[in-house]
């Protein structure tokens, strides 16, 4: 080593013993600052009110001037405050109180902060974990340099109901694809570790079970068997605390009685006690308050006391700590320790943050300015939006368009839409200009194809008054791209749908534009899965295009044109209809169950409708075809502790280089009690060229054979178990038996 090298190297050693003795240190200020610190303001650092931007629920009555409030020391946390310029305002108010403990400002930064993503439930159809850490990582980069600290993200529910709004901001139904994702999505919010500067805290929510809403209504009771909570979901919540999340949010919702803002269970046992939780847990928006409404509580002072005693360690927006705390304290019914503890972990997170070090380290106008809109955002979020897509019917490979069509007919109420396309929970920053609409995109790639517009009809509207012009249109034209769909706003937080059929009368007018004869891709763009049952037994050609973003239109083009090849998978079932929800691909077997879709002679079936989705979970197609073959295992039996290998050949087999999510299930045959009909254990995403063939591997050990039993122990049955290797959970190409010896 030459001295310039050895220099260096310890330099570097001099910056790391620093940085770690700091974050070794922390534990000490806290206890100090703690010890400054009167009552009043401890339980101001557990308050975190709106600030002055968009309100995402019921603003309970002022009080007052919240820039006084913040400078008395009565608030820890602001959320809905965004820009250097804005939340800078809040933190010098901060810096003006006694203490001078900086504020953290948290934000829905739920996909993308300016450069919008494909809402969460669409990136998860990628099945792409490295892209979906990467769009994750560049909405953190944005957001803290627009000032953001904290993203109440990701959303990790498990969600079985497609009439739930909230299906959109999840990762779908599967605990298993659900944790992966959720492990990507903290990594990414959270990059290089709390305090650098492209970092933000991840926030895990909803803990627990929210998705399980009855009737899929928002916010509704959830009563379930702890075995289900434990199996299918709590398994991402889990892998999210594994990766390092920061914090977690509580939920509205009651589980079998108990709200989960005072459930000592899920914070206390399972969070912070069984699993080690070390950060902090905010409550929802107004929901420790909401304790009342549920009927668990009389008033605040109670449900204060419920939701601190059971582990919320903030209040956001219900205002029943800031009132109640300190009457409660004197009334000896909550333990400073208990507060104490609270603050502990908020405090510790402030400084890994570095806030303690300069509250206005993401403060920096020009950072901020550098920072957002990159190219290489806008070019990984068409990217992204582009694997999110997912190909559902492809009849005589209507798909891809030939660039050297005369004319294309581009109708339907979404096809000119912009804001749309950037779904719910999108943030309203950045110009409208910068998103890309359907008909904008096939401009851009229109080359020598005249593009034909008719809207056609409104999205929810029933007046057919726009079909003529639009038939008329499609005459003219040599192909027909339909962009139908719902408005942003229809899925999302409170936007449950008892009725998820594709809205208005568009299905009306998919039927007129077949009638010409034309060839026709519908695409459909929805924050959930819908019902369109005509459409799919009728048109040739449909992709499911979800909301994709700022880049949507791009995306969507590149797709038609085949200058990228779909691979995406459902995350999700799709059913034939609401009648079939709760519906989902793990389910039981049941002592009945019907051998086929015909079969309803007392099985567990029903009499008007086939048991099967119309679009099973795993679903997705590509423009080539994909074979698999040559199962072959290391041995078909195996110990606890050992484990087994198996392999198979994976072949593209058509014309188009693509990429295929091949799936790996198991069945546990015989074991007490019951496991699913499959679950999924394993997959592998990979892009193969045409004729090319590679060997997939998959590892079977104890951890995959494991399940939870009614002790809610985790354990392994020795007994036959069945491998299932496949392109969708409905289509299985590789099966065969293999042993868990005694
Ligand atoms: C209520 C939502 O349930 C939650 O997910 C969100 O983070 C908060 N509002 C703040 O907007």
């Amino acid at each position: 080593m030459n001295i310039t090298k050895t220099l260096i190297f310890f330099c570097l050693l001099g910056v790391l013993n620093t940085a770690f003795s700091q974050q070794r240190d922390i534990p000490k200020k806290v206890d100090a600052l703690l010890k400054k610190m009167t009552l009043a303001e401890k339980i101001g650092q557990l308050n975190q009110y709106n600030g002055d931007w968009e309100a995402t629920g019921p603003v309970t009555p002022d009080v007052g001037n919240k820039l006084d409030a913040i400078k008395r020391g009565e608030v820890g946390s602001v959320l809905n405050i965004v820009g250097v310029k804005h939340t800078r305002v809040f933190q010098e108010a901060a810096m003006q109180s006694r203490l001078k403990i900086p504020l953290l400002f948290g934000q829905d930064v739920i996909h993308g902060y300016s450069v919008t993503f494909p809402i969460p439930l669409a990136e998860a159809a990628s099945w792409d974990v490295q892209a979906i850490e990467k769009s994750a990582r560049i909405a953190a980069t944005e957001a803290a340099a627009g000032g953001v600290h904290w993203t109440f993200a990701p959303m990790v529910d498990i969600a079985r109901d497609p009439r739930w709004g909230r299906v959109m901001e999840g990762a779908g139904e599967d605990p298993y694809l659900g944790s992966l994702i959720a492990t990507a999505r903290v990594k990414g919010f959270q990059g290089k570790g709390l305090g650098s500067l492209d970092a933000v805290m991840a926030c895990a929510k909803h803990f627990a079970a929210y998705g399980a809403a009855t009737g899929g209504r928002d916010y509704n009771s959830v009563d379930m068997s702890l075995r289900t909570l434990w199996e299918i979901y709590l398994p991402p919540f889990k892998a999210a605390l594994d990766a390092g999340a920061a914090t977690f949010m509580n939920s509205f919702n009651d589980l079998n009685g108990i709200p989960a803002s005072g459930n000592r269970y899920l914070q206390r046992d399972i969070l912070k006690g069984k699993w080690g939780f070390k950060g902090f847990v905010v409550s929802d928006w107004g929901s420790i308050g909401e304790m009342i409404n549920h009927g668990y509580v009389k008033d605040n002072y109670e449900a204060a006391e419920a939701a601190i005693n059971a582990g919320s360690d903030m209040d956001m927006e219900s205002r029943s700590y800031i009132k109640n705390l300190a009457k409660l304290v004197a009334d000896k019914k909550v333990s400073v320790a208990v507060i104490d503890e609270a603050v502990r972990r908020i405090l510790t997170k402030k400084y890994e943050m570095g806030l303690f070090d300069d509250a206005y380290r993401f403060s920096d106008a020009e950072r901020e300015k550098q920072a957002i809109n990159t190219r290489e955002h806008v070019e990984a979020a068409r990217d992204i939006a582009r694997k999110s897509i997912v190909l559902l019917k492809n009849e005589h490979q209507l798909l891809p368009l030939s660039r050297d069509l005369n004319s294309i007919a581009v109708i339907g109420p979404l096809a000119k839409l912009k804001k749309e396309m950037k779904g719910f929970w999108a943030l309203n920053i950045g110009d409208e200009k910068e998103i890309v609409s359907l008909y904008e995109g096939m401009q851009n790639q229109g080359g020598k194809t005249k593009l034909l517009y008719a809207k056609g009809c409104e999205i929810t509207d029933t007046s057919r008054a726009g079909f003529n012009e639009a038939y008329k249109t499609a005459m003219q034209a040599d192909v027909v791209v339909m962009a139908m769909g719902e408005r942003f706003d229809m899925t999302g937080e409170a936007k449950s749908r008892s009725d998820i059929h594709l809205p208005g009368v568009q299905e009306e007018l998919i039927k007129a534009i077949m009638s010409t004869g034309k060839p026709v891709v519908v695409l459909l763009m929805a924050g959930r899965p819908m019902v369109f049952n005509w459409t799919a037994d009728h048109v040739p050609a449909i992709l499911y295009t979800w909301w994709l973003g700022n880049q949507a239109g791009n995306a969507i083009t590149d797709v038609l044109y085949g200058s990228y090849n779909p691979g995406a998978k459902l995350p999700i079932t799709f059913p034939r209809t609401e009648g079939q929800i709760p519906i989902y691909y793990n389910h039981f077997n049941t002592g009945r169950p019907a051998r086929n879709d015909n079969d309803v002679n007392y099985t567990s079936a029903y009499i008007d409708l086939p048991n099967s989705p119309k679009y099973a979970f795993g679903h997705g197609l590509s423009y080539t075809n994909f074979t698999y073959s040559n199962l072959r295992f290391s041995k078909k039996s195996m110990l606890k502790n050992g484990s087994i290998t198996v392999s198979f050949d994976l072949q593209n087999t058509g014309k188009y280089p693509g990429e295929e999510v091949a799936q790996f299930y198991l069945r546990d045959l015989v074991s007490q009690p019951v496991r699913p009909v499959k679950e999924l254990k394993g997959f592998q995403k990979l892009m193969l060229q045409p004729g090319e063939t590679k060997t997939i591997t998959f590892t079977i050990d104890k951890e995959k054979l494991a399940f939870y039993n009614d002790k809610l122990e985790r354990i392994t049955q020795p007994g036959e178990f069945r491998l299932m290797i496949g392109s969708a959970s409905d289509d299985i190409r590789l099966q065969d038996n293999f042993v868990l010896a005694d």
